[in-house]
């Protein structure tokens, strides 16, 4: 299905066949407008960006990519194709057809669904408005900018599901999404990891690999949901996300192999040293990707759920891939989970698979993140340091469920309350740490120059060379 970039809010669902509906977005379209006025990056609006925008739902050349200044992009509402006699996947209505108006029992767990997801789209822009300013490279920068305007655009893909399938309630909702504000003191945003601020790039870098790839494991569950409307707005909201996550990826990548330089110049792997040459040393790193992995862990919620099983069972929530498993049901299934045992030891328990399903999704979710750490530990290796980096139990630092305060290493020991407070500045940024960090961060805005705490990218966007002026300032 094409595009229609005729219309004032360009989409792919014939948005011109249902005026009332029509009217109603074109009514919200001004707020938003509003909104990433307001609460998006700072600065840089009259700057032209070099953005990819949405021409296609094909997995193949969907995108067009053209200087742009951010408030022209064309957000707009597309859903990927209609799968012809879709099938519902997993539950207890598993191979009925799947629906195209929602169930009215459904009506408001799916709107929380859709809510809880929405909130996130623009939490992250408001988190990350200020990075502009420090940015280490206008590639860089052009990659912020292109993680901003689609989380916007992921707002619009929330916000058109609200509109179109939930009435009255699903505007108010809609309206909500821009009045909520990520570290608001009245009104922040629903999500804890959602309202911490991220302030310098080695945030950013760690919450575009942990916190867009949480996003990626929501929409893959939400992908399988038996309401195909948001099946389909979420698979095509997955071709955009991957960029976030590659942004992630090679961006803490880019600072280990900076680091690994000025090691190898320095002959030395020394923190303190590492801090006078101005680069991110790897205990320091680790301390980040233990901050943001944690945190992100706490959204797949506890690891004992009702509604969970629910969501599951009425067919409004699957898993990431739900085709990688033989059972779909999962009304026989069991799940060994571990919980302390308020003595310093644990309690294992044999739960029904169904209210075990955050756990599941998190622990899939910790292999998917894996893979970033096998690459930068290479990195590492090739080097000849024996340090590796690694991912903090699901056990540490957890503010949601049976874990909640518990004294936990990030190898995942427990230990006394006293040791845990000694210790815990090994292992989370502290005060002088985020100094640190925010002291290297210094704005470099000229074409192909890189700041000296990260190494320039292996290749540019689109085929073109990183020397390329990707974002114009005006
Ligand atoms: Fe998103
Ligand atoms: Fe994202």
């Amino acid at each position: 299905m094409t595009i229609d970039y005729a219309e004032k809010i360009p989409n792919n669902v014939n948005l011109s066949g249902d005026r009332t509906l029509q009217r109603a977005l074109e009514h919200w379209q001004p707020h938003f407008l509003e909104w990433w006025q307001g609460m998006g990056p700072t600065d840089f609006q009259n700057s032209d960006v070099y953005l990819r925008t949405a021409v296609s739902v094909d997995a193949e050349g969907w995108a067009q990519y053209g200087a742009v200044k951010m408030p022209d992009y064309r957000w707009g509402i597309f859903l990927a194709d209609a799968v012809p006699d879709r099938r519902i996947g997993f539950g207890d209505s598993m191979g009925q057809p799947v629906w195209q108006q929602i169930p009215g029992e459904y009506r408001s767990t799916l709107r929380r669904l859709i809510v809880t997801q929405g909130d996130t789209e623009p939490a992250s822009v408001e988190q990350q408005r200020l990075l502009g300013h420090t940015c280490p490279s206008l590639y860089d920068l052009r990659n912020l900018f292109q993680v901003n305007v689609e989380e916007g655009r992921h707002l619009w893909a929330m916000v058109y599901l609200l509109h179109a399938y939930f009435g009255r309630d699903g505007r108010e909702e809609a309206e909500e999404l821009l009045a909520r504000h990520s570290g608001d003191a009245d009104k922040p945003r629903i999500l804890t990891t959602f309202n911490e601020p991220v302030s310098d790039w080695l945030s950013f870098y760690c919450f575009t690999y942990f916190t867009d790839r949480d996003g990626k494991y929501q929409l893959k569950s939400l992908a399988e949901s038996s309401f195909d409307p948001l099946s389909r707005t979420c698979r095509f909201m997955l071709t955009e996300e991957a960029h976030h996550m590659f942004v992630g990826e090679t961006g803490i990548g880019r600072v280990v192999k900076r680091t690994l330089e000025v090691m190898k110049e320095l002959g030395s792997d020394d923190p303190a040293a590492l801090r006078r040459a101005g680069v991110v040393d790897l205990p320091l790193l680790q301390k980040y990707l233990n901050f943001w992995c944690s945190s992100s862990l706490d959204l797949f919620g506890s690891e004992i759920s009702s509604n969970a099983a629910a969501s599951f069972a009425n067919g409004l929530k699957g898993r990431p891939d739900e085709e990688r498993y033989e059972d779909h049901v999962l009304r026989e299934a069991k799940f060994r989970i571990e919980s302390p045992d308020g003595k310093g030891g644990l309690n294992t328990e044999e739960i029904p698979m169904l209210n075990a399903l955050n756990e599941v999704m998190r622990e899939s979710y910790l292999k998917d993140c894996e893979i970033g750490l096998k690459r930068w530990n290479r990195q590492i290796e090739r080097a000849g340091y024996d340090l590796r980096l690694s991912l903090p139990s699901p056990h540490f630092r957890r503010s949601i469920g049976a874990w909640v305060g518990q004294p936990v290493t990030p190898e995942g020991k427990i230990i006394p309350q006293q040791e845990y407070a000694r210790r815990v500045s090994d292992w989370l940024p502290t005060e002088a740490d985020r100094a640190y960090v925010q002291s290297l961060m210094q704005k470099v805005a000229q074409p192909g120059k890189m700041a000296a705490w990260v190494a320039a990218p292996d290749r540019g966007i689109n085929n073109l060379p990183v020397e390329y002026e990707y974002v114009h300032l005006s």
